[in-house]
């Protein structure tokens, strides 16, 4: 049986008490937010325990998992922590905004055998997982260039992130794209070039870019080209859009999830309803769920992560390197 300690009990944190709730081997022991009002809500709901210090939870010792949902800057803390008393964890994306962060974070990890989770939730999504076939059966070719992009309304950073402004739109969403990069390819990247526009958010006092645009070198010269926003108009027909383009030496694969399969035209709005995370007899079935009741079966049959801790610190050193040149308008090499 998995014994939770969920740190972070917010759109994440909450998410995953609801999943582990509905699987059989697993069970919401303590919850932990520095929000009291959220922590008595949700510790009532699935009769946990709570806690507004997760070092509190870990000391108490009986939790043998700890899933990490705090905003993207503040995950270094509490991994450590934990990965010190040996609990394994997921932690949510970005691992950390720090590449110094995810290095000490990695090495207490495997000094500890903790086996980390790094939720890369599209690795559990249906159109990707169908491309990464696709490309593992040698359909794809050698891959030569890919494009995505992964762009938010205005929603996100005005409304639903409080934390937006201490982000930016690269950490929040490039993990994801630039993770399914890493794991079809398998390629190691070279030299990145970024600009980045900050120009709407930061004259609403929201201090962070309003879009980010990335060139990723590979070693093998393969090209990638990611761009994303945070700006876009809330009559967007979905929150989130993502797409991605990949052109092999054989055939070009393309993504669109801003196509949902349902159209919804209302007095004041034309949406696209998120089919990929409607609930199936009563369980979410979205991706996130998916990854998470993966995690439980590979602790349960003491099984290896799909992403791991070598991933994130790889993503993060990437996403660094995109900050880092659009600081200097300059491109800047990965070391090795
Ligand atoms: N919201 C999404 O769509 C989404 C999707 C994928 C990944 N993520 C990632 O998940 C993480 C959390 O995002 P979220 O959207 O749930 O944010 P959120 O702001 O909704 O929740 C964060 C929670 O952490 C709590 N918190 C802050 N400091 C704490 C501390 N020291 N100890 C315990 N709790 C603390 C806050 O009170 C808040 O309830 C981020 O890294 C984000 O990038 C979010």
């Amino acid at each position: 049986m998995q014994k939770f300690g969920i740190i972070g009990m917010g759109i994440r944190g909450k998410m995953y008490a609801s999943v582990i709730s509905q699987n059989p081997n697993a069970e919401v022991k303590a919850v932990c937010d520095t929000n009291e009002a959220v922590l008595k809500e949700m510790s009532e709901k699935y009769g946990a325990e709570a806690y507004t210090d997760f070092r509190d939870m870990i000391d108490r010792g009986d939790i043998n998992v700890v899933i990490v949902a705090t905003p993207d800057f503040m995950h270094r803390e509490a991994v450590l922590y934990a990965a010190s008393h040996k609990l394994n964890m997921m932690v949510e994306k970005p691992f950390s905004t720090s590449v110094e962060e995810c290095r000490e974070m990695t090495d207490v990890i495997r000094e500890n055998g903790v086996k980390c989770l790094v939720a890369f939730e599209n690795r559990w999504s249906l159109p990707f997982i169908n491309t990464k076939a696709v490309i593992d059966a040698g359909n794809v070719g050698n891959i030569l260039n890919i494009y995505a992009l992964l762009n938010d309304t205005e929603y996100v950073p005005k409304e639903m992130l409080p934390w937006a402004g201490k982000s930016t739109p690269a950490w929040f969403l490039f993990p994801h794209i630039i993770d399914m990069a890493s794991w079809y390819t398998g390629k190691e990247v070279k030299r990145v070039y970024a600009t980045g526009v900050k120009k709407k958010l930061a004259a609403e006092n929201i201090d962070t870019y309003d879009s980010v645009e990335a060139i990723l070198t590979y070693k093998d010269g393969t090209s990638g080209v990611f761009t994303t926003t945070w700006v876009l108009p809330e009559s967007y027909p979905v929150v989130a859009d993502q797409k991605m383009m990949i052109v092999g030496e054989k055939s070009s694969i393309s993504i669109d999830l801003c196509e949902q399969m349902v159209k919804m035209a209302s007095p004041d709005k034309f949406q696209n309803p998120r089919i990929l995370g409607t609930p199936v007899n009563g369980h979410l079935n979205a991706p996130p769920a998916h990854m998470l009741n993966g995690y439980i079966d590979v602790l349960e049959n003491d099984g290896e992560p799909l992403a791991t801790e070598e991933d994130g610190l790889r993503n993060t050193i990437i996403i660094a390197a995109i900050h880092e040149s659009i600081r200097t308008g300059m491109p800047v090499d990965i070391e090795e």
